[in-house]
């Protein structure tokens, strides 16, 4: 994995399942495998729960420190293009949860632990 590598990560926790953040997480890996099949550009995770469960479904993306809300699989192209370096973040995505949500999320995705 090199410096420029992305982790995203589909949050799995309960709220974010039941708004299908699991056919999220497949969509999106499926899709970012075909074009970058060792992940050296983006690497797709799930993770329990980021604390913003009623803006799920949540997905976050470092090391840009992004951390998008209600993500539906229509969001899914713009999200690529973001992730592939074609496109710019996703504005309408962004600021829906606690700044404070956002900073303990980033936080202990930071921690080595
Ligand atoms: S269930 Fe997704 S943030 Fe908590």
């Amino acid at each position: 994995m090199s410096d420029e590598t992305k982790l995203v990560y589909v949050c799995d926790g309960g709220d974010c399942t039941e708004r299908g953040s699991g056919d999220i997480h497949e969509t999106l890996k499926q899709h970012l495998l075909e074009i970058d099949p060792d992940e050296e550009k983006v690497r797709v995770r799930r993770y329990p729960c980021f604390g913003g469960c009623e803006c799920g479904v949540n997905v976050t993306v470092a090391p840009d420190r992004v951390f998008y809300s209600q993500v539906t699989l229509a969001d899914l192209p713009d999200i690529e293009k973001h992730l592939l370096g074609e496109g710019p973040k996703v504005e309408r995505l962004t600021g829906k949860v606690d700044p404070e949500v956002e900073d303990m999320a980033f936080m202990m995705l930071d921690s080595p632990y």
